[in-house]
């Protein structure tokens, strides 16, 4: 079982410009609690509890001030800074001592996953020995996405970052599964035309290897990018509309930690505590009442 992941919490911003001046998209809301939050949770899911959380440099203590250690978890979570976006498979070569000799999960923290088998999903692909895997989700309209064409063994035999020409409708999100070998791999990417390390180069180095596969999120399955404004708010309404109706909370990460049995009723009333007088700690209540 993969016992180590990554978290990408950096980034510009760019598109959510003025929100994102001052403070980190991953520290905005979605619905009731920080983005942070639902990569945390997909992680935890994955059984996932030593992870690293890369953010911008200077923004560290912002972040400590919401996730602190991950002792209220049951978890060790560790920080790192970026200097500057050099891309995604930069997160392996900052993380390269945090890795040592291990493989390692990787998810972007802009990204909303939510469904049906999505932890069943999630801790097959956490079995992971050798090779990689990228999570894949329909879309319908490819040419925006990096996107993954998959015999019927799940072997991906090719990738195309937006493609002009169809060659598939299953892009590729922003959870994946490495061996150890994606620092090595990671170290050996040169910077794009747009001057970043990017991750289809390095999936297309487990290709041409034989050695990429893929697992799906079924039709029902959401993924869900939340890079543009439209997005974020889009991703607010979905988890609103099922908090609301259903009565349950999705990415409450103290919940998944007291479900692992990795927490007991004391740390979840500390949380009660940290939070204050809120309506997440009154879910919080909830739970252990
Ligand atoms: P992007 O969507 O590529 O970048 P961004 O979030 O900064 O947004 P924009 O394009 O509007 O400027 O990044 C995907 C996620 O990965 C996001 O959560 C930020 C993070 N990231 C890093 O932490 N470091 C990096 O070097 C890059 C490229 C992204």
């Amino acid at each position: 079982m993969i016992k180590k992941g990554i978290i990408l919490a950096g980034g510009m911003g760019t598109r959510m410009s003025p929100l994102t001046k001052a403070v980190n998209k991953q520290l905005l809301p979605i619905y009731d609690k920080p983005l942070i939050f639902y990569p945390l949770s997909i992680l935890m899911l994955s059984k996932i509890k030593d992870i690293l959380i890369i953010v911008n440099k200077g923004q560290l203590e912002q972040y400590k001030k919401i996730i602190p250690n991950g002792d209220n978890l049951g978890i060790k979570i560790t920080y790192k800074e970026q200097a500057t976006p050099k891309g995604l498979p930069d997160a392996f070569i900052l993380g390269e001592k945090f890795i040592g000799k291990n493989n390692v999960a990787l998810i972007l923290g802009d990204n909303f996953f939510y469904g049906q088998n999505l932890t069943k999903m999630l801790l097959e692909s956490s079995k992971l020995k050798n090779g990689a895997k990228v999570i894949l989700h329909k879309v319908l309209k490819p040419e925006q996405y990096g996107v993954a064409k998959v015999n019927k063994f799940k072997k991906i035999i090719a990738i195309k970052e937006k493609p002009k020409k169809f060659i598939s409708d299953l892009a590729i999100t922003g959870l994946y599964f490495f061996d150890k070998m994606v620092v090595k791999y990671a170290k050996s990417l040169k910077p794009s035309k747009r001057g970043e390390l990017e991750i289809t180069d390095l999936l297309k180095k487990y290709q041409s290897k034989n050695n990429l596969k893929a697992e799906y999120i079924g039709r029902g399955g959401a993924w869900l990018d939340t890079g543009s404004i439209e997005d974020f708010y889009n991703t607010s309404l979905f988890v609103s509309a099922i908090e609301n109706r259903q009565g349950f909370k999705i990415a409450c990460i103290e919940e998944i930690a007291y479900l692992n049995k990795w927490i007991n009723k004391d740390h979840i009333k500390k949380s009660i505590k940290f939070y204050g007088n809120c309506e997440y700690s009154n879910y919080l209540k909830k739970i252990i009442s």
